[in-house]
């Protein structure tokens, strides 16, 4: 993250350390900054989350600046140490350098630049990248080099590192410069007025201004207080695109509530509500602008890979019954890390649906490259503007959740989950088949089930209530079937992410086929109960299960559709959530879900925003 200003308007220091604080979301093993002062560079760094940085600044206070970066780290190479923080300085203290990603030659680098006579003080790729810049920079400078210096040096040295990456460098000779050098890793220029920002993704500058310029593959770009310069690796001009944030700063913030976690599963209603607008005619028909791809292309296609990773791909899974109930299309589900190294079946006919949150999972972007490849067309559902994954598919359709800032996602799921029918609904109008006739239906019960969601949350005691009482459960079992499967998966992730306890879903049906001898005295099941209209009778076959597991002593807590009383002489907890289609139910059975998460791990005294080892967006492979 980088800041500049001319005008003294906002010091360098104040406006890093406000977006560290919005983008620690992002990791927070350690954090630190350095600013060019008139002595050159300064800096301080600490491991851990970034109170403790703060307080470092408070006993040990960096003087009034104007330019100066500053980051966050989820550690990679080395461990969470000061040492390791970042940034890391060279060219004898007077380069300081941060980086994102995974610098994947800087053992050989290492090795040539020791041999060059440089020394390393940390166990990270990143000083490895600084001590390359310093060099190249002093090489510049011996040369009788003349000119921006440090944009020649970071490009010189982009051209050598191999890996992901998101560099950014300043140099005390270069007051007022910040460079920044990006592949594969995120990167968005903030465009002020007589200064100018640079941040991973735009909340990092979201209090300073909403003019942003996404970036291409292998760029590099310059700010000073009153330019944005971009070239290519070898220092080529070079475009952005600029766009302008929807959401502002008070979108980002917790808005009363205790944790971002709480305020987004609040946040559910508006954004599924807004994931809905003005995606729809009067009469019903989905009208999907923004889907890019010709429609005899989308017409042809003969089956759909939906990838994604963690709660992404749940949403995929519970998709996956949706896209092919009403497209009659064979629709696969896979975890984006798995699909590319099993020599997958794709061609000209598949369509390819990423999901991603913030659209910069490394996993996902790199199976959709893959899938592209093949020749596949790839539509991305996505919540983040100006992010990678939307940029190098084919189409996106936008989920419009706003930020979400908790590691462990909520609202993002309900808006995934809603663009995906969208898009299944899209194509089955497309095509023209025999559910086409569902369409104003299914669109007309989307529209109610904002409102439902607010009903859960309106009557949530009960559910937190039993999760505070359960914090000392050691181990507690997920129950679903048919869309329930994977509610109860991401049920069970949620409660992994936030409180640290064996949590795992399974398939009711497949109880009998193993997970029934975990079942002992006492152990708590949480069961999600198909709607009471399922075909089939899979609501019956469930009961079962729950009487199965009763039976065996588990602690059964359901979560069931209003009015369904079957289950009540076999619960110990039942909690209602408002009758849906069948295929709707997703978006109203996970927010108990959610919501007993939260409060048994509050109940732990965790920190549910920033869990343990966690990142929200994980930008390496
Ligand atoms: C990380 C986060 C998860 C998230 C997953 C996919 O593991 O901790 O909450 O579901 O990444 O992220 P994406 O941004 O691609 O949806």
């Amino acid at each position: 993250f980088g800041q500049e200003s001319s005008e003294a308007q906002h010091g360098a220091l104040d406006v890093v350390m406000e977006g560290l604080r919005r983008l620690e979301y992002r990791g927070y093993d350690s954090a630190g900054v350095a600013v060019i002062t008139p002595a050159g560079i300064e800096s301080r760094k600490k491991a851990g989350k970034l109170t403790n940085l703060i307080d470092e600044l408070a006993a040990d206070p960096l003087p009034r600046s104007l330019t100066g970066i500053g980051h966050t780290r989820w550690a990679t190479h080395g461990g969470p140490t000061d040492q390791n923080a970042h940034p890391h300085l060279a060219d004898g203290g007077r380069l300081a350098l941060i980086h994102n990603g995974i610098i994947e030659n800087y053992a050989e680098l290492k090795a040539e630049l020791t041999g060059e006579g440089l020394t390393f003080l940390s166990d990270t790729d990143t000083e490895v990248a600084a001590g390359l810049v310093g060099l190249l920079y002093r090489r510049l400078v011996d040369s009788g080099a003349q000119g921006d210096l440090l944009t020649l040096a970071l490009q010189q040295a982009c051209q050598r590192l191999e890996g992901a990456f998101t560099l950014l460098a300043i140099h005390q000779d270069q007051p007022g410069t910040v460079v920044a050098g990006r592949r594969n890793s995120p990167l968005v220029v903030g465009l002020g007025d007589g200064e100018n920002f640079l941040g991973s993704d735009v909340s990092g500058f979201i209090d300073f201004t909403r003019r942003a310029v996404e970036l291409g593959q292998d760029q590099i770009v310059t700010i000073t207080p009153d330019d944005v310069a971009i070239t290519d690796f070898f220092g080529a001009p070079a475009e952005g695109t600029e766009f302008h944030v929807s959401w502002d700063a008070a979108a980002a913030e917790k808005g009363g509530f205790e944790s971002f976690m709480e305020k987004e599963i609040h946040d559910q209603p508006d954004a599924v509500g807004q994931t809905l607008l003005g995606r729809s005619d009067v009469s019903g028909n989905l009208v999907l602008d923004e889907l890019r791809i010709d429609e005899s292309i989308l017409r042809s296609v003969d089956k759909i890979v939906v990838l994604a990773c963690g709660t992404s791909a749940y949403a995929g899974q519970v998709a996956k019954y949706a896209i092919e109930h009403w497209c009659r299309i064979p629709t696969e589900v896979e975890l984006s890390h798995e699909f590319r190294y099993r020599d997958p079946i794709v061609n000209e006919k598949t369509l390819v649906v990423a999901i991603s949150q913030s659209g910069e999972t490394m996993d996902t972007l790199m199976a959709v490259r893959y899938a592209r490849e093949q020749g596949a067309k790839v539509v991305a559902i996505c919540n983040t503007n100006g992010s990678t994954i939307p940029r190098e598919s084919d189409a996106v359709l936008y989920t419009h959740a706003g930020p979400e800032i908790a590691v462990a996602s909520t609202k993002a799921f309900l808006a995934q989950i809603t663009a995906a029918y969208l898009l299944g609904l899209y194509l089955a109008q497309l095509r023209g088949n025999k559910y086409r006739d569902e369409i104003a239906d299914v669109l007309a019960d989307l529209s109610t089930i904002p409102a439902k969601i607010q009903s859960i949350l309106d009557d949530a005691d009960k559910i937190k209530q039993l999760g505070a009482d359960m914090s000392n459960a050691k181990s507690v079992l997920f129950l679903g079937r048919h869309v329930g499967f994977p509610v109860a998966m991401e049920g069970a992730l949620k409660l992994k992410e936030l409180a640290y306890i064996h949590a795992e879903g399974f398939a009711a049906g497949e109880l009998k086929h193993g997970p029934i001898a975990l079942i002992e005295e006492g152990q708590p099941v949480v069961v999600v109960m198909p709607s009471s209209t399922a075909r089939d009778s899979l609501h019956a076959k469930v009961v079962s299960n729950v009487q199965e597991i009763r039976a065996r002593g588990a602690v059964t807590i359901v979560i069931a559709e209003e009015g369904d009383t079957s289950v009540e002489a076999y619960s110990e907890h039942v909690f209602y959530v408002p009758a849906s289609p069948t295929l709707l139910a997703p978006l109203l059975t996970t927010v108990p879900l959610q919501i007993f998460a939260l409060a048994l791990a509050s109940a732990k005294g965790y920190d549910v925003d920033q869990p343990r080892n966690l990142a929200k967006s994980v930008t390496v492979e």
